[in-house]
């Protein structure tokens, strides 16, 4: 199945887009179950949603997953990734904190924390959205350039590049961790609908090639493909170098 793409002219029509879309679904099913994802991409998105719980839609019914933690970071340090969603967007809403899911980092064996993640979800239902941001390289989650279509929830390493992007958070090069726990390519897969969003020129090679390469390996988000319901939102600038 070809992915949908809605081209936007700004970052803030796709955020607008994308908020739309999941308050779209929220009112149809107001226990949906979202996955959710970090980065500085969706923050725009989170913005427009907790605006719109202010202004009347609930989301005390929702539950989340997130994609992914690094791995060694506690939910309270300013980089983790419970961290960044708690502040950007879940303490801003009615969201119940207990039904928002985020790997722990910190967690005494991480296969079990893996295992624990999928069984979540398959306990809840499976995801109805799994809202997705891309690295440069091609990366969706923390799945780098390499993994397998068939991955799960699991312990990675980091690339040197997506160490490097992600420095930009931390004090030195140094402080980013290197390796994180990751939900698989299968895992996100298995939503009912994904909907990946990409702003700016950074990310323009990575979506062509994701849109219009051969679903393989060394672009992990052209395994989106085998997707039967996947929309991606851009900016002109990403998608530029998409082909008509
Ligand atoms: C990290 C996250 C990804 C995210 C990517 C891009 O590597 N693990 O889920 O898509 O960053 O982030 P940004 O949106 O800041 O470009």
């Amino acid at each position: 199945m070809p992915i949908q793409v809605k081209i936007c002219d700004i970052p803030d029509d796709v955020a607008r887009a994308a908020a739309s879309k999941i308050a779209a679904l929220i009112r149809q099913k107001p226990d949906a179950v979202l996955g959710l994802a970090t980065g500085s991409t969706p923050v725009r998105t989170y913005a427009e949603l907790v605006q719109m719980n202010r202004e009347g839609l609930s989301f005390s019914r929702l539950t989340t997953f997130n994609l992914d933690e690094y791995w060694g970071l506690d939910g309270g340090h300013p980089q983790s990734y419970r961290y960044f969603m708690n502040h950007t967007f879940f303490d801003g809403t009615d969201i119940q904190l207990w039904n928002t899911h985020v790997p722990n980092g910190m967690a005494v064996d991480a296969d079990l924390e893996c295992r624990a993640f999928e069984t979540g979800i398959r306990a809840c239902g499976g995801v109805d959205l799994w809202l997705l941001g891309i690295g440069r390289n091609g990366h969706i989650a923390f799945n780098e350039p390499g993994c397998a279509p068939d991955s799960r929830t699991r312990l990675v390493d980091l690339t040197e590049s997506t160490i490097a992007a992600n420095s930009r958070f931390f004090e030195r090069v140094e402080d980013v961790p290197k390796q994180a726990l990751t939900a698989g390519i299968a895992t996100i897969c298995d939503a009912r609908r994904i909907l990946l969003l990409a702003t700016g020129k950074d990310k323009a090679r990575a979506i062509a090639r994701a849109v219009q390469g051969v679903p393989h390996p060394s672009c992990p988000a052209s395994f989106l493909q085998t997707h039967s319901d996947c929309t991606f939102i851009l900016d002109r600038e990403a998608a530029s170098v998409v082909s008509d």
